[in-house]
């Protein structure tokens, strides 16, 4: 191994989300190769480069083993994520049952209730003039809606112990990807692992006993086993769960900095979430700056060549989704926070990656637009917010992107209600 290739794994442990910025090529050019340990990977910024490797040349690369391999103990090996795109053919089409029409917006009232439980804390904290951190209540209710997506049940009492060991878990995970050698066998990690399938098993037994319609139900009617059935789960959570409660956070983190964005989205009190199109190009808007899922994994599977450089057969090649969010030749000001941007035609098919792609595009995208929508809306309609500490929140990133520090408002009630 060179120094180089040492130097430059001692970089991406330190910090897998600025090493993104650390080795973008400069003067025009998108990609670049670098070696990090023993391997060679492959850096790409550059929305054709996207539409390259997900759409036009799909079947080249397909998702990154590399990857796979360090988020099995949380994905399970049969979890969607895992499974090959014929076998993942039969969920996808489950969960996308539950995310028609009539379905959303069932689930958008319990969102909508989840947000007014809090109503009575933050009248409170607004009226006493108190500060109150939203990182908690927002990654709560992102529980709390996984779990009437996925077992339609209110996980809320039994949240506590599937939370602590699923956020355990996913740092272990991200440490893991940031080492890129794998890892001895854990205790800590079995005991986590544990702790979630013996809950995760409870919760389905109960879940399948009730009457309902959720992803579980969905996949026992098509007659698969109970660990298929529980891969799932773990799957959806893992997938849908940070990301999702990350996403939040920088979205409200975003409004709280913008009095003009809160009045535009609070203009649209009346409305129901499908057409409140001002809170949901709010929160596009903020995944663009600060996508939660901030990069995505593929492994070229013949060698191939990407704007002349060529890529060698077996290596990762890594999409900047962060990076092709603030090009400017898709966005105008791609720094600044502009939510009308996305009341607009998107300039470039692949500019726009939070989601991902392809056939594996993400399969929670309607529910996460959902929630999010509904609680802009919900906190804009009632309340103006204010954060505490004027710059913006500094960012660290393992798997996914996250805020470091707690999000901190103030928050005064509006007159009107
Ligand atoms: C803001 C929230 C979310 C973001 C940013 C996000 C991002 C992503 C991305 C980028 C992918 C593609 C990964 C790849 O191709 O390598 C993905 C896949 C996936 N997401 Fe999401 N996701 C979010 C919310 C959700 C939710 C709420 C759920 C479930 C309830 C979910 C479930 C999944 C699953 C199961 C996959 C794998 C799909 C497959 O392999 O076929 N995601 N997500």
């Amino acid at each position: 191994m060179t120094i180089t290739a040492m130097n430059n794994l001692f970089a991406f442990q330190k910090s897998p989300y600025t090493f993104f910025d650390e080795v973008k090529p400069k003067n025009g050019k998108y990609i670049k190769k670098i070696r990090l340990g023993i391997k060679d990977f492959y850096f790409c910024y550059h929305p054709d480069q996207a539409r390259y490797i997900l759409k036009d040349n799909i079947q080249n690369f397909p998702k990154s083993d590399l990857v796979l391999k360090k988020i099995l103990p949380l994905s399970g090996p049969k979890g969607l994520i895992q499974l090959n795109d014929q076998e993942a053919k039969s969920v996808r089409h489950c969960a996308g049952l539950l995310m028609n029409p009539k379905k959303a917006q069932r689930l958008s009232t319990y969102v909508e209730g989840f947000v007014a439980d809090e109503f009575e804390r933050f009248d409170r904290a607004a009226s006493n003039g108190e500060v109150v951190d939203f990182k908690p209540f927002l990654t709560n209710l992102v529980l709390r809606t996984a779990g009437i997506f996925i077992l339609n049940e209110d996980i809320q009492e039994r949240a506590n112990a599937l939370n602590e060991s699923f956020v355990e878990l996913n740092r272990m995970a991200g440490e893991s990807l940031r080492s890129l050698i794998p890892k001895p066998f854990s205790f800590k990690r079995k005991k986590h692992l544990d702790i979630i399938h013996r809950e995760l098993d409870k919760i389905i037994d109960d879940c399948l006993l009730a009457d309902e319609t959720s992803l579980l139900h969905e996949l026992k009617k098509k007659g698969f086993s109970r660990s298929f059935m529980r891969d799932q789960v773990k799957a959806f959570m893992f997938a849908g769960y940070d990301t999702t409660a990350s996403s939040l956070i920088f979205a409200v983190d975003s409004i709280a900095r913008d009095l003009r964005v809160q009045e535009e989205v609070a203009k649209e009190s009346e409305l129901n979430y499908k057409d409140s199109k001002y809170a949901q190009a709010v929160y596009k808007e903020s995944l663009r700056l600060y996508p939660s899922a901030y990069f995505l994994p593929r492994q070229c599977a013949h060698d191939d060549e990407i704007d002349g450089v060529k890529i060698k057969a077996g290596s990762n090649v890594f999409i900047s989704i962060r990076h092709i969010h603030r090009n400017p030749e898709v966005y105008d000001n791609p720094n600044d926070f502009i939510p009308e941007r996305f009341l607009e035609k998107p300039k470039h098919t692949h500019g726009f990656l939070p989601f991902g792609g392809g056939p594996r595009v993400c399969i929670g995208e309607p529910l996460a637009i959902m929630e999010a929508t509904v609680v802009l809306k919900k906190l804009c309609e009632r309340y103006l917010l204010e954060p505490v500490n004027p710059e913006p929140p500094e960012i660290e990133g393992l798997i996914t992107a996250h805020t470091k520090s707690p999000l901190l408002l103030r928050l005064k009630r509006r007159e009107s209600c």
